[in-house]
């Protein structure tokens, strides 16, 4: 008795709920499967196997490349950024731009703002070859200068923080890798943060800190930054940006 043909609004009501149920099973899969997709991860003895090449790099095809593939137009003549949306490549040890770019390659730097998706799309058009020229090129070139507009009324809180860390929530200092004036670090694949620009390096951490960076081996800089408050980030942006024209006076 209980046909559509007698009941057609029942018939429509028990239709309409049974699409929209499956129309929500499926939202449900499809937010599963963009949260499962696994981050990848390096492991070290892999790493330090695909950072071998970086000792090859040729600077002079470094510098043809920066133009010729347009690296310029976003991060300047020399890899030093004119602007303070992109990030500087220059003060960087060959092996920390070598491993970045292998890191957007294989797609373990995500973001919010689709920024590093247009690294990880550049990243596929290089050679391993390419990526050590590039990173010898850039490492050549005199250590950034941020554009002005520092903040050093942030910058000083910044400065103790990036000395001293905080025992009670084991944050090292950040100083005992990055070195004493962000002038990069204890291993070759340790960036340099002096000079960088805040807006860049706001974003890293907070990349870090939700889990869409994973190129840090063994998640160090996840831990540490997890621990951090946004406005002790942004004052660590500021001193280490404002470390920039100290270290070129050096
Ligand atoms: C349209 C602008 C644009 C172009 C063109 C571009 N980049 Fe980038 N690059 C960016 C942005 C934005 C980021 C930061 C993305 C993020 O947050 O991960 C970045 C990040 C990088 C980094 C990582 C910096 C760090 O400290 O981790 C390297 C290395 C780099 N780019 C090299 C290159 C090279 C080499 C080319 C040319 C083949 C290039 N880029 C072309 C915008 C650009
Ligand atoms: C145990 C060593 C260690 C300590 C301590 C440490 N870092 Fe790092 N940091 C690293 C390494 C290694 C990387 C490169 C990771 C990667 O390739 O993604 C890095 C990357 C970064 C980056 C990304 C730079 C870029 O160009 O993309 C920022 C920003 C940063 N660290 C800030 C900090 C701050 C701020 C502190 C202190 C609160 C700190 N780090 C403490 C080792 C450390």
């Amino acid at each position: 008795m209980n046909t559509p043909a007698k009941h057609p609004t029942l018939f429509l009501i028990k239709t309409l709920a049974g699409l929209l149920f499956v129309g929500i099973s499926s939202l449900a899969l499809a937010e599963t499967k963009k949260v499962a997709t696994p981050m990848p991860e390096w492991d070290s003895v892999q790493l330090q196997a695909a950072l071998s090449k970086a000792a090859s790099g040729n600077a002079e095809e470094g510098k043809r490349l920066n133009h010729y593939l347009y690296c310029s137009a976003c991060h300047g003549d020399n890899g030093n950024s004119p602007s303070r949306n992109w990030p500087s490549l220059t003060g960087q040890k060959p092996d920390y731009v070598m491993k970045t770019l292998l890191d957007y390659k294989r797609d373990m730097r995500r973001d919010h703002y689709r920024k590093a998706y247009v690294m990880t799309r550049m990243s596929q058009l290089l050679s391993e070859q390419q990526m050590a020229d590039l990173a010898t090129y850039y490492a050549q070139q005199p250590a950034p200068v941020v554009p002005p507009q520092t903040n050093l009324k942030l910058a000083k809180q910044g400065a103790n923080l990036a000395n001293q860390g905080d025992d009670k929530r084991g944050i090292s200092a950040c100083t005992t890798c990055h070195g004493e004036q962000g002038e990069s670090g204890i291993t070759p694949e340790t960036p340099a943060l002096a000079g960088q620009t805040p807006e860049y390096f706001i974003q890293a951490m907070q990349m870090y800190k939700a889990g869409m960076r994973t190129s840090d081996v063994g998640g160090v800089m996840r831990m540490f930054a997890k621990g951090l408050t946004t406005s002790e980030i942004t004052a660590l942006a500021h001193y280490y940006a404002s470390l920039g024209s100290k270290r070129n006076m050096q």
